[in-house]
C-alpha cells in the first residue's frame, strides 16, 4: 500500500516487494496469496497492512505467516486501520467479540501492534503482544494548516478525543455534538446550539463509513449558519453511497490508512516516530 511505501521514505528504511498473485489474474477462485520478495532473516520488520476490506485481512494472516518463517530479529505489526473495532463489545448474548478476535489473531508471533483512530482505545487490550494506538491527529492539523479554518466540531462522543487533541495541534476552538445511533445507516443528533456563524468549519472523526454521521453533522453545521464545512477524518471507508450523503460539504479529506480519492494527507511520520520511539 502507498502508506508502507511513504513510511519506507520517511525511516529511510528498505521496502520489501511483497507478490499477491501467483500469476496474472490470481486464483481462479477468488483465494489471496502471498509471497515476501526478499530475505528477512535477522531483519527488524514493520508489516504495514490494514484490515478493510475483508479480503485484506486474509492477505494479511498469510503475510504475517510467510514473514515469522522467514526470521526476522523483530517483528511489528503496523495496522493502520484496525476494522471490526466497533463490534468491541457482546451486544446480544452469543455473539462475537470481533475485535477481539481479530486482535487475538492478527498478534500472533508479533512483537508490538503499533495502531492509529481505534473506535475504542479499550481494544489494545484484546492483542495478545504489546500495542499501542498512535496518534494521528498531529497529520490532521497539519493538513488543517493547509486549509482555512476557524472552528473544529466532533460529531459525536467517540471523537472528542480526536477533535480536542486536533484543536491543540491546530490551534482552533471546537465544540461537539452528541450522536444517538439509531442502525448502522442512522443517526439522530440532540439539538444543540453551536458557535458557527460565518465560521469555516472542520469535522474531526476517526472513521467515515457510510458517511451518515458527517452528513448529517454537516447539515447541522449549515442550518446554524456554517459557511464553509470540511472533514477530515483519518479512515475513509467510502460504504454505498457515502459520496452522495458527502455532497452537503464543501471538502472531504482522510488520510492514507485506507487509500481513496479522499486521501490528501499521510500518517506516515507518525507511524515511523512510533516505530523508531520503541526499537530496543
Ligand atoms: C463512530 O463511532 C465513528 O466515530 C464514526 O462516527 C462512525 O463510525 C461513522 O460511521 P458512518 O459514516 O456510517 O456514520
Amino acid at each position: 500500500m502507498g502508506l508502507a511505501r511513504e513510511l519506507a521514505i520517511t525511516m529511510a528504511a528498505e521496502f520489501v516487494e511483497v507478490a499477491y498473485e501467483k500469476h496474472p489474474g490470481g486464483f481462479p477462485d477468488g483465494e489471496r496469496y502471498v509471497r515476501v520478495m526478499d530475505a528477512l532473516a535477522g531483519e527488524s520488520v514493520s508489516v504495514i497492512a490494514t484490515t478493510h476490506p475483508d479480503p485484506k485481512i486474509v492477505e494479511l494472516l498469510l503475510l504475517l505467516d510467510a514473514v515469522r518463517d522467514l526470521r526476522p530479529r523483530r517483528l511489528t505489526l503496523v495496522i493502520p486501520y484496525f476494522g471490526y473495532g466497533r463490534q468491541d463489545k457482546r451486544f446480544e448474548t452469543g455473539e462475537a467479540l470481533s475485535a477481539r478476535a481479530l486482535a487475538r489473531h492478527l498478534s500472533e508471533g508479533v512483537d508490538e501492534v503499533l495502531t492509529m483512530g481505534l473506535h475504542d482505545p479499550d481494544i489494545l487490550k484484546f492483542f495478545d503482544a504489546p500495542a499501542r494506538e498512535v496518534s494521528g491527529m498531529p497529520a490532521v492539523g497539519r493538513f488543517l494548516k493547509t486549509r482555512d479554518v476557524d472552528f473544529l466540531l466532533a460529531p459525536d462522543g467517540g471523537a472528542v478525543r480526536h477533535a480536542k487533541e486536533a484543536a491543540v495541534v491546530s490551534g482552533k476552538p471546537w465544540d461537539a455534538l452528541e450522536k444517538t445511533r439509531i442502525d448502522s445507516y442512522t443517526v439522530r443528533y440532540e439539538p444543540k446550539r453551536l458557535d458557527v456563524r460565518g465560521r469555516r468549519v472542520a469535522i474531526i472523526d476517526d472513521l467515515i463509513s457510510t458517511g451518515g454521521t458527517v452528513a448529517l453533522a454537516a447539515k447541522e453545521l449549515r442550518a446554524q449558519g456554517a459557511k464553509h464545512v470540511l472533514v477530515a477524518a483519518l479512515h475513509g471507508l467510502f460504504v454505498g453511497n457515502a459520496w452522495d450523503k458527502l455532497a452537503v460539504c464543501d471538502e472531504v479529506a482522510s488520510s492514507d490508512t485506507i487509500p481513496s480519492r479522499a486521501t490528501k494527507f499521510s500518517v506516515a511520520p507518525e507511524f515511523a516516530g512510533a516505530i523508531k520511539s520503541s526499537r530496543p
